[in-house]
């Protein structure tokens, strides 16, 4: 009854013979498929969309089948359902999907004829994807690597399966905690259009309105000039619906009643109420459109009840225009939005301000900075790194070897794994403790799948002659860091193959624990080499769960192992006892890297590297987290989301250090108790110019109040309130204390609203001393510089309550019945401001992220002879290593025979007088297995030919006449030599030849 009167109203009045009408003959997606705005009017774009997190209070199978709804009514596989047969109703109607891991797992599992159906609604529009990587990637704590990773696998699968149609053109980050500037930049360089934000910082959000300009160009790189600039816009209310207007079955507002007879009829007061919502909007903007999101998390079970109401929504708002009103309603997309307003700018001649910041830290209230994530959970993260880092080496591994198709679903599944943890409540930290259980299972067993990979590639490389007989296993040491690896300490005469992802050779100090008491190792040649027996911390012993019976670690040095290559190393136990422990108070290396320990406190007090000496003390210091009922924002508590200590000023977590110092020819180290909870391992490196700060925190004593535990380095540099920090590993930004570049900012938090997420490495800069103290981490952690000339890194922290942003748990991690204990390292480098220090931080960043890979294996009944005959103890994947400023950032199997192959600047432009010109590479007679025949370059998305791609242009108030050209014109077809500028991404499909 109700549809006969309501399709009633409709055929009269938006002038259409039904709205049941099929779908208009020759579809069209993209912006050609916008419905039209109007000029002189307010438009309103009515965005239906869900947000779906790939797991946060539930695992992403439990969200995807819809199971423990007890927890949150949340089921994926009901939205897509839902959705599919209500876009079917009406042509008119838009939705959009963002996250392709759920979207994927949906499609696998539907029938021909709804794929069908499906495709349809895609070709004409109805339904765009947008964003479409795997998750809806954290900008804070995720590499950029990663993030790239995980948008080509995304955006790879929406390519095969929708073509042209379904290629995302926006970036679409609605509740991420905060933006990165390198997000921005990748987003331009995927050849996206715009992006849309939900959260930034309260006070900038407020003044942007005032100043209506919550839609700016991004200036997202100092490197890349106009090809990483980004239309980027804050929406009103980050991804809801007007309050009111929740038509969700979840939600209980008003449905629209437009019955006359009705006692409830409401579509007046509706309508009105909606409008001054929609003005409120539109006063905060510039131009004549806005976007009002109409969904919310896991909105959209059952779609018919938001269409049902939007749709009348829609008619009886623009039913006004008779009478005067100057809003038109339509169903849009966010790239329909803004694309309008693009459209609107250029006839106008409108310039958008610019931005070249970034919108860290995100704070939502005067004491709640979301800078506490940047450290939740530190062991997830640092597992998330190593998947990534295993993840580039059996990619690597695949193609080298030539492996065939039906080994492609085992690499998927640690590409999908990896595209899981990088989303926003996942690597974050952010998520209920049986869900990050759930993701360290997923991780783990997509890297037991690759190990079958590189296992079998690596077999196929060894062998001279290749048989089907033989198949040597290659396995890893998931345990190497609480040392502890049954195969290295139960196996007497090994094989230890050392394989370097990165493209050129690198040195490598290899480490396993052992239990016998001598060992010789012999390289790739035969020659014996140097060993080091180093007797394990006693803090690394009692970890909780520890199972080994090994004291020791064996110690060597892998040198110049090739460019994507490996060199095999034979290790034999034998009878020698070697004596290593020597106490002293100074360490002096072979090389220049000395460090000096100050007898009354334990703590180091100085260190020398590369010809300066400074005054260095390093010490570890706790924040006493603030509890709070959250019922206002004066008692918020602190929380996996929000860091917030009840006092400015941490606490030291010990006034004596117990320092023993084992002195050694290749690694010295100085192992430091703090207290019973904090151990940490000082080491120095023949040959590094380093020094490595192997810290062990946990478990933290969970009596009486959280503890948030920091690593403090303070020096004597004048900095000026100044510091530095990585964007998502890439470029470096500037840091003020107490600051922001775009309002005049006023923090009543004054530790963690100075807080910034520290992807890879913090620096401070003495300009008059000329000298740089930088540290670099081995995963994302929290960090500043709270006073002049000092660094502090959060490395742990637990919270007895929880910070009400809905995780609804305290984040307190427990193993093995304690709380867990984390281990990480930190790395130093001290050296010259103007360029010297931040090479060799550069280097030794790469060296840390794609860290070489160590595989062991027996060599069975024969002799070491007899092995070394039958099987290659060597290998190069390169013909010749690259030029020290580029590297190989992706080499992967592609679609049919083809390679996906990404090279990179690893440069910004003022780093270094030599390594920060433009570099080429020669990609004739490159790879040893292979020679390249064609190239194709891509966007960095590798899901369009970057010919192809033209970016829509946003006018900016500070332009120059000649903008900087896209990318620079090489004609890559007839040209193998690859230019690249400082902190350039090319990306190529490659056609290959295998040899032999
Ligand atoms: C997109 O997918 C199609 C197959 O659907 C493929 O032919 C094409 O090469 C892909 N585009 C790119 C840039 O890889
Ligand atoms: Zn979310």
């Amino acid at each position: 009854m109700k549809i006969l009167v309501l399709s009633l109203i409709w055929a009269v009045c938006s002038a259409k013979p039904t709205i049941f009408s099929d779908p208009k003959p020759t579809p069209t997606c993209g912006y050609e498929s916008c419905h039209p705005v109007k000029d002189g009017m307010i438009n309103v774009h009515i965005v239906p969309h869900t947000h779906d997190d790939v797991g946060w209070l539930k695992t992403v199978d439990q969200y995807y089948y819809g199971s423990k709804s007890s927890i949150q009514k949340a089921g994926v596989q009901y939205i897509l359902d839902s959705v599919t047969d209500a876009l079917k109703k009406n042509p008119d109607r838009r939705f959009i999907y963002v996250e392709t891991a759920y979207f994927w797992k949906w499609w696998m599992n539907q029938h021909d004829h709804v794929k069908h159906q499906f495709k349809r609604y895609v070709k004409s529009g109805q339904l765009e994807f947008i964003g479409g990587a795997w998750s809806m990637n954290d900008e804070a704590t995720t590499h950029y690597q990663s993030i790239i990773d995980q948008f080509t696998w995304g955006l790879r699968k929406l390519n095969e399966t929708f073509g042209v149609c379904g290629r995302p053109k926006l970036g679409w980050q609605i509740d991420p905690f905060g933006h990165s500037r390198e997000m921005a930049s990748i987003f331009a360089q995927l050849g996206f259009d715009g992006l849309l934000l939900g959260r930034i910082d309260y006070q900038d959000k407020s003044n942007r309105f005032k100043t209506r300009t919550p839609e700016v160009v991004w200036k997202a790189s100092d490197n890349l000039g106009d090809a990483a600039n980004l239309f980027t816009g804050v929406m009103y209310n980050t991804y809801s619906p007007p309050s009111g207007f929740c038509f969700d079955v979840l939600c209980s507002d008003e449905p629209i009643i437009d019955d006359p007879h009705s006692p409830d009829y409401n579509v007046d007061r509706r309508v009105d109420e909606f409008f001054a919502y929609a003005k409120n909007v539109s006063r905060n903007y510039s131009t004549s459109n806005i976007i009002i999101t109409m969904g919310e998390d896991f909105t959209y079970q059952d779609a018919n009840t938001w269409f049902k109401n939007l749709d009348k929504l829609i008619h009886y708002a623009n039913l006004r225009q008779q009478n005067g009103s100057q809003f038109n309603l339509i169903y849009s997309t966010p790239s329909c939005y803004v694309k309008a307003v693009h459209d609107e700018a250029e006839k106008k001649g409108m310039k958008w301000k610019t931005k070249s910041d970034d919108y860290f830290p995100y704070s939502s209230d005067p004491h709640s900075f979301w800078t506490g994530y940047f450290t939740s959970r530190p062991t997830i993260k640092r597992f998330e790194r190593i998947g990534n880092n295993f993840l580039q080496v059996c990619k690597q591994l695949y193609v080298l070897a030539d492996l065939g198709p039906e080994d492609q679903v085992d690499l998927n599944s640690l590409r999908q794994a990896m595209g899981v943890m990088q989303h926003h409540d996942a690597i974050t930290g952010t998520e209920k403790e049986h869900v990050a259980h759930d993701y360290a299972r997923i991780l783990t067993e997509a890297i037991k799948e690759c190990e079958i990979i590189s296992s079998k590639a690596l077999n196929k490389l060894v062998e001279s002659q290749p048989s089907e007989d033989v198949n040597i296993e290659f396995s890893s040491c998931p345990l190497s860091n609480v040392s502890s690896c049954p195969f290295t300490e139960n196996t007497e005469n090994f094989t230890v193959t050392v394989y370097n992802p990165l493209s050129r050779p690198v040195t490598h100090f290899v480490r396993f624990p052992v239990l016998g008491e001598a060992y010789q190792i012999t390289d790739d040649a035969g020659v014996p080499v140097e060993t080091q027996l180093v007797p394990i911390a006693e803090f690394v012993l009692s970890i909780p769960g520890r199972k080994s019976e090994a004291v020791a670690d064996l110690v060597f040095q892998a040198i110049d192992i090739p460019p994507l290559g490996f060199k095999s190393y034979n290790v034999q136990a034998v009878k020698r006892v070697v004596e290593t422990k020597i106490k002293e108070t100074n360490t002096d290396y072979n090389n220049d890297v000395k460090l000096e320990i100050d007898e009354s406190t334990g703590l180091i007090s100085s260190v020398t590297m590369n010809n300066i000496t400074t005054p260095l003390t390093q010490e570890f210091l706790f924040y006493e987290g603030y509890v709070g009922n959250n019922e206002v924002f004066e008692n918020r508590s602190s929380g996996a989301y929000i860091f917030r200590p009840k006092n400015n000023t941490p606490t030291v977590a010990t006034n004596r250090v117990n320092s023993t110092i084992f002195k050694g020819n290749l690694v010295t180290e100085i192992h430091q108790k703090f207290n019973d909870w904090i151990g940490q391992i000082v080491r120095l490196y023949k040959g590094e110019n380093l020094i490595e700060f192997d810290w062990v925190v946990g478990p933290l004593p969970s009596k009486g109040f959280g503890k948030e535990v920091i690593s403090r380095f303070v020096t004597d540099l004048k900095t000026n309130s100044t510091f530095y920090t990585d964007s998502n590993g890439r470029e470096i930004l500037k840091r003020v204390r107490d600051f922001r570049p775009t309002w005049n900012v006023h923090l009543e938090e004054a530790v963690s609203g100075n807080y910034y997420p520290v992807t890879s490495k913090i620096l401070i800069k003495d300009p008059v001393k000329n000298v740089e103290v930088a540290v670099l981490t081995d995963r994302a952690q929290g960090g500043s510089s709270l006073r002049d000339g000092e660094l502090e890194l959060m490395v742990h922290r637990n919270c007895l309550h929880d910070d009400a942003f809905g995780v609804d748990e305290a984040l307190n991690e427990q193993a093995f019945g304690e709380g867990l204990v984390a281990r990480g390292s930190h790395y130093l480098v001290v050296g010259s401001a103007d360029g010297g220090a931040a090479k060799s931080e550069r280097d030794l960043a790469q060296r840390k992220l794609l860290q070489a890979w160590t595989f062991f294996s027996t060599i069975g009944n024969q002799s070491l002879e007899d092995y070394r005959s039958k099987f290659a103890m060597r290998f190069s994947g390169l013909q010749r290593s690259l030029p020290r400023n580029v590297q190989i950032l992706t080499l992967e199997p592609w679609i049919g025979m083809s390679v996906l192959l990404r090279l990179e600047h690893v440069l910004e432009k003022n780093e270094d007088p030599v390594l920060s010109q433009p570099a080429a590479v020669d990609l004739k007679a490159l790879f040893t297995p292979f020679d390249i025949i064609s190239i194709k370059e891509t966007t960095l998305g590798a899901n369009q030919w970057l010919s192809d791609n033209s970016r829509l242009h946003f006018a900016t108030d500070d332009e120059t006449p000649e903008r900087n050209p896209r990318y620079i014109v090489v004609n890559a077809e007839d040209d193998f030599i690859i230019t690249l500028n400082p902190m350039q991404i090319r990306t190529f499909v490659v056609d290959i030849n295998r040899k032999g």
